[in-house]
């Protein structure tokens, strides 16, 4: 008998017809009265109810269909009595492939009620199981395919840079060493350092922090490329935004100057957006209900007014703000919330701003997704092209409602000198990155691109606060379970 998905049986334009005979595999939501099983199998978020009629079955038999058990279930496809599914499945035969253990069950996430997401955190290998999980992950796959989509509609080439690197491409010496030196026993240089020599690589490696040096290479002779892959970052940082271990998509364009950088990221971000609103929409509409309800338990001025749907066409439909940093910092400093001292961290052209600012901006301030131009040489990445003010570079960061920084991105220095010059001020070794310089030497053009957050990206259009419900098993200070 062939199988079916859930999501094949049910759809609405299915060419299954009633009275036909079909097989279900997957596992058990629920059953009740001995009668009605909800069975899902993660094509989609419904269940199929499967009847069966239980004075036809062994007692023990009817005793293992517990809450996560996994069945098969053949059948005859017939009209739904109850309101919402237009067939369910007249049960004709069951197979019992996994039993689940009753009395363990209760005690994780696949107990069916509500559950915080803490706990579902604590059980990460099961928490697939649930609806909002299943949503997330499917939804989480679609956004990776809409991007590789996206690109390849505009002739773009997907290119594996390495994990294993020698370089910090950020500098921001954030990164994992990679050796298989014996960390007890270390051979040393005379002058008591490690002697990496001796390593694998004969070097000092880690794994990479971002593909761009390398995506650049390649940019610069295919025209446009993006990468999409891991990337880590050692930085201490507790927070709903980070992990150490995260997915990043860094388009690169030779030719491209920051406002086409800013163009293309736009258009982008709202591909994405449509994507899902018009290829998951069972899956949002669900998770837009979860997220009012959690919002609803908010006080009054931390809520958000737009529910996700909303939200989602909202960046669609209008167009960023864009404004460079000199001129956010002006509006920062003649808002009411500086003047009243509700700020944490101070204001003043030159800093970095922090997560409060960049929220005020966003969130109060323009109402809308922003994108920040034209920063401080000083705080920003080497290889960020200078302007000709010689103090700001061709930097740009996107900034989105309720997640903050979502993708970092530039206009890259592409004058051998300057880019030499600037080495030397950020104290990078040039001839480590002789590699890199070349570029600048036969056919240097202008060209940029940017690096978007996949996870962050994922928090939006998903709705979950929490930057370690969007990946499947999250890496962060001291949490490597799983
Ligand atoms: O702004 P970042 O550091 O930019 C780069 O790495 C550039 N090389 C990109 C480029 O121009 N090709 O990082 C880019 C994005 C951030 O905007 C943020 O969305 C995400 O990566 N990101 C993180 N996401 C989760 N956890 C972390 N620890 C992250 N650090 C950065
Ligand atoms: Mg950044």
């Amino acid at each position: 008998m062939k199988r079916y998905r859930i999501s094949e049986i049910l759809a609405e334009n299915s060419p299954l017809k009633i009275g036909e005979e079909i097989n279900v595999k997957g596992w058990v939501r629920a059953f009740r009265s001995n009668r009605f099983i909800q069975l899902n199998d993660g094509s989609c978020m419904a269940n199929i109810q499967a009847v069966v009629d239980f004075e036809q079955w062994d007692e023990a038999l009817l005793k293992r269909i517990t809450t996560a058990s996994a069945l098969s279930l053949t059948g005859k496809l017939v009209e739904s009595q109850g309101a919402g599914q237009r067939v369910e499945l007249q049960v004709e035969h069951i197979e019992i492939l996994g039993d689940a253990h009753p009395d363990e069950v209760q005690k994780t996430v696949m107990q069916p009620k509500r559950h915080s997401l803490d706990f579902l955190r604590e059980q990460a290998h099961l928490r697939f199981r649930t609806n909002t999980f299943g949503a997330v992950f499917r939804i989480r796959h679609s956004v990776a395919f809409a991007i590789h989509q996206f690109f390849n509609e505009r002739g773009f080439y997907y290119l594996h840079t390495p994990i294993i690197t020698g370089s910090d491409a950020e500098g921001a010496g954030e990164m994992f060493r990679v050796t298989t030196l014996d960390p007890k026993n270390p051979p040393l240089n005379e002058d008591g350092t490690i002697d990496y020599k001796q390593d694998f690589f004969g070097k000092p490696v880690n794994l990479t922090v971002s593909g761009q040096l390398e995506a650049e290479l390649a940019a610069t002779a295919l025209g446009q490329v993006y990468t999409f892959g891991p990337t880590f970052r050692a930085e201490n940082s507790n927070t709903s935004r980070h992990l150490a271990e995260f997915w990043m998509i860094e388009p690169e364009v030779a030719f491209n100057n920051l406002k086409d950088n800013m163009d293309l990221t736009e258009d982008f971000l709202k591909y994405i957006c449509s994507y899902i609103l018009n290829h998951c929409s069972e899956d949002v509409k669900f998770l837009s209900e979860r997220d009012a309800q959690e919002q609803a338990q908010k006080p009054q001025n931390e809520r958000n007014e737009m529910t996700l749907l909303e939200r989602l066409k909202f960046v669609i439909e209008n167009p960023f703000k864009r404004l460079t940093y000199t001129e956010a910092i002006d509006v920062l400093m003649n808002s009411n919330h500086y003047k009243k001292k509700k700020f944490k961290y101070p204001v003043e052209w030159g800093i970095d701003l922090q997560s409060e600012h960049e929220r005020y901006l966003v969130e109060k301030e323009f109402n809308c997704p922003v994108i920040l131009t034209d920063y401080p040489a000083k705080i920003k990445a080497f290889y960020m092209r200078l302007n000709e003010d010689g103090k700001t570079v061709a930097a740009m960061d996107v900034l989105f409602p309720g997640i903050g920084e979502i993708v970092g991105g530039s206009q890259r220095e592409e004058r051998y000198d300057v880019l030499l010059q600037k080495c030397e001020e950020f104290h990078i070794p040039a001839e480590e990155l002789w590699w890199y310089m070349d570029t600048r030497k036969f056919g240097t053009v202008p060209h940029a691109g940017f690096g978007l957050g996949f996870e962050r990206m994922v928090m939006f259009v998903t709705g979950m606060s929490n930057i370690r419900d969007v990946i499947p098993f999250p890496r962060t200070p001291l949490n490597a379970e799983f």
